[in-house]
């Protein structure tokens, strides 16, 4: 379906990567039952030379070098479950931004100063330059997405992703969760969504508004793009009318 893929993790760009416009992203390995699904950190750099920083992973000294030298990190998004494994080292390294996260992990560091959980905002922190919608994917998956206008991108956690290693186990299990190179959200969803496709419909016609051309998910292959018609059949199967 159309969409160009990207460089992915086989050619990894550990500290920051600009890939448009106040637009960079880092990635690093990750291996989930010996699969190559690796990680990816977004960062956005905001009109008023701020910094939203999206699913931070581990804060390496070069890292933090170079956010400093792009701005200053006023927003630090953590927008799904388990994207919180570095946490601490990205709010540690950058005390003085705002902490966005979903709900149970805004309980789990509501004491910090700054902390706010993530919602649905007519008016957003970050003003007008980023969109945000809390998707509705069934009662085990919560996650808010984004999209940037300047850069028609669109940033997810873990919702959709695809996976390109060849591996035997990739094959199997990947192709069991119906990701193996495929844009997709996992299968599983659609047994979790059973008598809410509509709740569904309703989060994926909502980002289907939005004009993104790039998708930038937090593990997997970027898709380059014709993102929106990639994001479109990956959920071709929630808006047909049942
Ligand atoms: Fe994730």
């Amino acid at each position: 379906m159309g969409g160009r893929i990207g460089s992915g993790f086989r050619e990894r760009e550990s500290v920051l990567q600009r890939i448009d416009d106040h637009l960079w992203i880092a990635e690093d390995p990750l291996k989930l039952f010996g699969i190559d699904l690796g990680r990816r950190m977004t960062v956005i750099g905001l009109p008023d030379g701020g910094l939203f920083v999206h699913s931070p992973w581990e804060m390496t000294a070069e890292r933090k070098r170079r956010l400093l030298e792009l701005g200053h990190v006023r927003f630090i998004v953590a927008s799904a479950g388990f994207h919180d494994l570095y946490l601490d080292q990205a709010l540690a390294a950058f005390p003085q931004g705002e902490f966005h996260a979903i709900p149970s992990l805004f309980r789990r560091f509501s004491s910090r100063l700054k902390t706010f959980p993530l919602s649905d905002r007519a008016v957003s922190p970050w003003g007008e330059a980023i969109e945000q919608h809390v998707f509705w994917a069934g009662p085990f998956h919560s996650e808010t997405v984004f999209f940037h206008r300047e850069s028609r991108s669109l940033l997810l956690a873990d919702l959709c992703f695809r996976l390109e290693d060849g591996g035997l186990l990739a094959r199997f299990l990947g192709g069991g969760f119906g990701v193996y190179r495929r844009f997709s959200p996992t299968r599983d969803i659609r047994l979790w969504t059973l008598g809410q496709r509509r709740r569904l419909r309703a989060s994926v016609d909502y980002v289907l508004e939005w004009p993104f051309t790039r998708i930038v998910p937090a593990h997997g292959e970027l898709v380059l793009e014709n993102g929106r018609t990639v994001f479109e059949a990956a959920f071709r199967w929630v808006r047909r009318k049942t």
